[in-house]
């Protein structure tokens, strides 16, 4: 193992929503196991006990040192709140850097006041692009690279991104995927759940339906056009869908198909299951789009882009748009002709540990210069 450079000893890592906990888990445990001294700070963005609680418990992943309770709101009052809370809170602690994850408000908020302080910013899943201004989290992962100083890619085609777009080749590494080290961690401890059973399922017997991008849910006549599709899919092959609390209030007013069937937003280790077991997922999501890759699971995306490219190029991931016809006929080919699982090469389980060795190893990372020559 390489030497732990002594300059760069305290380390916050920022979490604040579902996506978030899996992803820094891994990346705090590999910083302290080479002697960082690791604080987390939960900015609040997700709060119920089925957005965030329940993922502290199933990863063990200890509270927060420090909590900003920001909560939910618009795009600029999240994003503020998470800023003016972020900011007096970092210079008290005053680390060497600070580790942003994904591409939620919160990532954006830290890396902005982190940027302007002082620390080190690392941005663990930089580079991915979906090329669709339209999505906030694109606005998010272009303007938080922007800031940072350590680019951590976990694909080839984000590390081209990158490269693309002008930033430096020190400060770009390849590291791979760190929701993959949370997945592999955690497998064998997710197939004893029992929420098969509670859930009335059996393996390969159902397919599993996510959705809550605004493009998908916040549109009644979207949403219903998704909800005909899921109907029609559902006569063949029953459908359970963990609802997110941005689409619940929708669902409802909207009533949803009979095969369809709603329940509360999955713990992490019941939602690892459910894609485990499942003959088929049908989802929006970015992270589940990366699981099911990793599972060997056939995975429709209700969406015309993907910022994950390479789980279609390599993956089992189809992308099917969102009009309903499209989506039924995409997914009975998939259900006739499953795509080949073939796991993308540094989805190991081991991103975190390349994570550590860049940040804490290698001939005084901690000194490097800002990027001020790009671009
Ligand atoms: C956020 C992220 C998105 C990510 C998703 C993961 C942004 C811009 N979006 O979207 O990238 O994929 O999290 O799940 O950061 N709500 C609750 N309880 C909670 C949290 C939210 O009821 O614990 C409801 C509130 O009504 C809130 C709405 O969900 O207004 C949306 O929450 P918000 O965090 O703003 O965005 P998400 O849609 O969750
Ligand atoms: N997830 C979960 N329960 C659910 C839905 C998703 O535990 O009901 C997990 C999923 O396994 C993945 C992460 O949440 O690890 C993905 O988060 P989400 O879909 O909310 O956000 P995105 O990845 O789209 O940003």
């Amino acid at each position: 193992m390489a030497t732990t450079n002594t300059t760069m000893t305290r380390i916050v890592c920022v979490a604040g929503a579902r996506p978030n906990y899996m992803k820094i888990k891994p990346v705090m445990d590999a910083l302290e196991r080479r002697g960082a001294e690791v604080l987390l700070v939960h900015t609040g963005q997700h709060y119920d006990e089925s957005m965030n609680g329940v993922f502290f418990r199933d990863l063990g992943l200890r509270p927060p040192d420090h909590f900003l309770g920001v909560g939910s709101g618009s795009h600029a009052e999240q994003t503020g709140r998470v800023m003016t809370a972020f900011e007096p809170l970092l210079a008290r602690l005053a680390p060497d850097a600070v580790v942003v994850v994904g591409d939620i408000n919160s990532t954006l908020a830290c890396a902005l006041v982190t940027a302007k302080a002082g620390p080190l910013l690392a941005h663990v899943e930089a580079g991915l692009r979906s090329r669709d201004w339209g999505m906030p989290e694109e606005v998010n992962r272009v303007a938080t690279d922007r800031v940072s100083d350590y680019l951590l890619a976990s694909s080839p085609d984000a590390a081209d991104n990158l490269r693309a777009e002008g930033y430096r080749a020190d400060q770009v590494h390849l590291v791979g995927n760190v929701m993959i080290d949370t997945l592999f961690a955690n497998l064998e401890r997710a197939r004893q759940s029992d929420v098969l059973r509670r859930y009335g399922l059996t393996r390969g017997g159902y397919g599993l339906v996510t959705l809550h991008r605004p493009a998908n849910v916040d549109d009644p006549g979207v949403l219903a056009g998704l909800l005909k599709a899921l109907g029609v899919i559902a006569e063949h092959c029953p459908l359970l869908l963990p609802v997110h609390p941005r689409a619940a209030g929708r669902l409802t007013e909207l009533g949803v198909p009979g095969g369809l069937r709603l329940v509360p937003p999955a713990g992490y280790l019941d939602f690892i299951a459910l894609q485990d077991a499942a003959r088929i997922v049908l989802t929006d999501s970015g992270g589940v789009q990366e699981e099911t890759t990793a599972l060997g699971v056939p995975c429709v995306t209700l969406r015309d882009n993907t910022e994950r490219p390479i789980t279609v190029e390599q993956g089992t991931n189809v992308l099917a748009g969102r009009d309903p016809e499209r989506i039924t006929a995409t997914v009975a080919r998939v259900l006739e002709h499953p795509p080949a699982p073939r796991r993308p090469a540094l989805w190991d389980g081991r991103a975190s540990e390349r994570i550590a060795d860049v940040l804490l190893t290698g001939g005084g990372a901690a000194t490097r210069p800002r990027p001020t020559d790009l671009i």
